[in-house]
């Protein structure tokens, strides 16, 4: 096969999560330009009409999606209409996740501040939400025997960060695994499921404190490059891992991180 048609995604039928914004947008856009249609779903109804509007714009096939990823019914139920709707599923990229705020050196992000309900948040948002994305995409999928699932992670369920807060650390680790332990279960099928791993990205996340310079010196200092990503810098990764360029790379937890995790 040539290598162009390894990433083609015409005929496609792709989903995302959290896709207004930031890496979900950029992932969102990288599938939509291979081709695929893809729905862009999102908790904030403005932000995601904006986003679909400006993919429709330059031609590519879009649709924007209202929806709480915390509202595990809803879903469920709305990952099923959307493959009845369109006769297939293809790609599902679980992306949505929030910060837990700031990281165990601070006085508000100490061990000794633990928030039972900021946690069980957290936990619904950034790893229950997953395993239902991931449930009811599989679903479809092994009927298909065929998809591509794409969670985001972060290097922080990979290695201790300073600047996150623990429940973002372990959701994140957790969701690392449960890619793993899903892709036991889903090649019997054919489907492939792999995690992408940022290091630090300039989007919104944590109330925007990317945006703030010396948060963002901080998180660059990490890395071996010495500069935090950039959102379209995603685009390749999810591109590959969504494609059939990926067809024998499953249960794998890739970083993307400016070689952070090399350090
Ligand atoms: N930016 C980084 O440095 C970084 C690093 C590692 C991992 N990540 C992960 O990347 C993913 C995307 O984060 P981002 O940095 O693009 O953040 P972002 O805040 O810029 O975008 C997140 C999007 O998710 C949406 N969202 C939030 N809660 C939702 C919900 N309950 N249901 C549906 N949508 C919801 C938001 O409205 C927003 O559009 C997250 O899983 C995050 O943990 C980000």
């Amino acid at each position: 096969m040539h290598v162009k048609e390894m990433f083609d995604l015409k005929g496609k039928v792709a989903f995302v999560t959290g896709a207004a914004r930031g890496l979900g947008f950029a992932m969102a856009e990288a599938v939509a330009e291979q081709g695929a249609t893809t729905i862009l779903s999102d908790v904030d109804e403005v932000a995601v009409n904006e986003a679909c509007a400006r993919l429709r714009g330059r031609g590519l096939s879009a649709e924007g999606l209202v929806l709480d990823v915390g509202e595990l019914d809803l879903l469920r139920s709305t990952i099923d209409r959307t493959a009845a709707h369109f006769g297939r599923l293809d790609i599902m990229i679980a992306n949505a996740g929030i910060s837990a705020g700031p990281g165990p050196l601070t006085e508000r992000g100490a061990m000794a501040q633990f928030d039972p309900v900021h946690w069980d948040t957290l936990l619904r948002l950034n790893l229950t939400s997953v395993f239902i994305t991931i449930q009811a995409a599989a679903a479809h999928m092994r009927k298909q025997k065929s998809g591509r699932i794409v969670v985001t992670s972060s290097i922080a369920g990979i290695r201790a960060e300073r600047m996150v807060g623990y429940a973002y650390a372990a959701t994140k680790a957790a969701v690392s695994n449960l890619v793993r332990q899903s892709a036991v279960e889903l090649a019997t099928d054919n489907v492939t499921i792999n995690a992408i791993a940022p290091g630090p990205f300039l989007t919104d996340i944590g109330q925007g404190r990317m945006r703030q310079a010396d948060t963002a010196k901080q998180f660059a200092a990490d890395t071996l490059l010495n500069r935090i990503g950039l959102p379209h810098e995603i685009k390749g990764l999810a591109a590959l891992l969504a494609s059939p360029a990926s067809s024998y790379i499953t249960g794998a937890v890739i970083p993307i991180d400016g070689g952070a995790t090399a350090i």
